[in-house]
């Protein structure tokens, strides 16, 4: 299994370009499901899940195909992807594919909204919390499915089509609004989703479900209508910039110091982080071709910081952010409200040195002069990388296991931070 060695203490100076959103992508390509004719992706990141996600689709009977480097191109530019489901051949989405990835159970509602019929395994996916799959089952019995558990499995029938109705979440979900959309725009009549989430990479579905024939309002609310259509078509559709890729990146320079623009990034996407980051006393500029991330010489400054659906601080930066904040003057605290049991990085980075104490869903932290190099372990994707941020830092040598976490959502982050100065290496094997 590959690991990452970090010899901390180098600035970060340079350019990283920031690669499409993995979230966007993964619903984005399951939306291709929903139409014979083909959906070409740009700006796709390569990623182990984009790989697992197009290997579940080909056993749906989608052919994907991705274009040869082209002219003039570089690695930075992003992979095209097309991808085609002529025929649905097949609609059970198996354990074995499903568990890898938890978003791969929403294939869900596309198959039963285009075949009217689904067999999928219940997920599995990062180990955070219990992370049920209660709302998209919600969304498929509204929308006059029926529903049964066999073996493991969520087998939907809605033989006559998918009929729209009002769909009111208790609370928000990002994923369950992704199968609202993917089931409502193929369902007979009008759909009113309430208490929609408003992500950016729910907007970015919603705008290539558009391009695609659908006829939706309100993305970006909490209420989004959508007018069910009987056939969507192929479009060309370039996947948004990764928020959380970028603020992670923007937090690995607040850490070790130095200056570094963000190419590709997205600021307004951002609304809830670059002012928590310029409160912890770093230089943050807006600039034509993305975001410039300064910090000179000044301490860290503590910040407290409550996750919360979007456009509130993003769950994906808790960890990085945590990372942070233990080498600040003074006592940071961070509140994480979207999932129970995410704080797992808080034992590894203790590991380091950190000073974090935990109460139930609140984390304090105490800022302590130096973190200190040692061996750490992955536990999922976005608590792995906080351990890169705590590494680039840390006094010594570092070496993180388990990276295929890493692997599932940073593209290439070795390359990325080595080019801007970081002593990172994969040790392959
Ligand atoms: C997506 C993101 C993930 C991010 C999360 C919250 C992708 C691929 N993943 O995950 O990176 O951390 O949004 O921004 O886009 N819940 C239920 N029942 C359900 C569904 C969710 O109780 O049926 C709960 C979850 O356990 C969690 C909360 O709702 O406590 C929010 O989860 P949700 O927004 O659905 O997260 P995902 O879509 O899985």
């Amino acid at each position: 299994m590959d690991r990452i060695k970090i010899t901390g203490g180098e600035r970060l100076n340079g350019v990283i370009t920031v690669s499409g959103a993995k979230n966007a992508a993964l619903p984005l390509m399951i939306a291709s499901l929903l139409t014979e004719q083909t959906l070409t992706l740009e700006n796709v990141p390569r990623l182990v899940d984009v790989d697992m996600l197009e290997r579940i689709l080909r056993n749906h009977g989608v052919d994907t195909a991705h274009d040869g480097r082209r002219k003039g191109q570089r690695l930075e530019d992003g992979d095209t992807l097309h991808l085609t489901a002529k025929q649905i051949v097949d609609t059970t989405a198996p354990y074995d594919l499903v568990s890898r990835m938890r978003a791969s159970f929403w294939v869900l509602g596309p198959l039963v909204a285009r075949c009217g019929e689904a067999r999928v395994s219940l997920p599995g996916g990062c180990a955070i919390g219990t992370r049920p799959v209660d709302l998209h089952l919600l969304v498929l019995e509204k929308l006059g499915a029926s529903l049964n558990l066999e073996d493991g499995y969520v087998v939907a029938k809605a033989e006559n089509g998918l009929k729209g109705n009002v769909i009111s979440f208790p609370f928000v979900s990002v994923g369950a609004t992704h199968t609202a959309l993917m089931s409502a725009v193929l369902a007979a009549g009008e759909t009113i989703i309430e208490n929609a989430a408003r992500e950016p990479e729910v907007v970015d579905l919603g705008d290539c479900l558009t391009k695609m024939g659908a006829k939706i309002e309100g993305l970006g609310t909490s209420t989004i209508r959508i007018q069910g259509v009987n056939q969507l078509f192929g479009t060309r559709h370039s996947v948004l910039p990764d928020r959380i890729e970028t603020g992670t990146y923007a937090m690995a320079v607040a850490m070790t110091g130095g200056n570094v623009l963000l190419r590709g990034a997205r600021a307004d996407l951002l609304d809830a982080v670059l002012p928590i980051i310029k409160q912890a006393g770093v230089d943050v500029k807006v600039e034509n071709d993305g975001i410039r991330v300064q910090r000179n010489g000044a301490r860290l400054k503590p910040v407290k910081v409550a996750t919360e659906p979007y456009p509130g601080f993003p769950t994906d930066l808790q960890a990085q952010l945590m990372a942070l904040m233990t080498r600040a003057e003074g006592t940071s605290e961070i509140r994480e409200t979207i999932f129970e049991n995410r704080f797992m990085h808080v034992q590894e980075l203790a590991r380091l040195g950190a000073d974090i104490s935990l109460k139930g869903d609140l984390a304090t932290v105490t800022g302590v002069d130096e973190l200190a190099g040692a061996p750490v372990m992955a536990t999922d994707l976005r608590a792995s990388v906080s351990l890169v941020i705590a590494g680039l830092a840390a006094q010594g040598e570092t070496i993180i296991n388990r990276i295929y976490h890493i692997d599932r959502g940073f593209e290439r982050i070795e390359q990325k931070l080595g080019q801007c100065g970081a002593k990172i290496e994969r040790l392959v094997g």
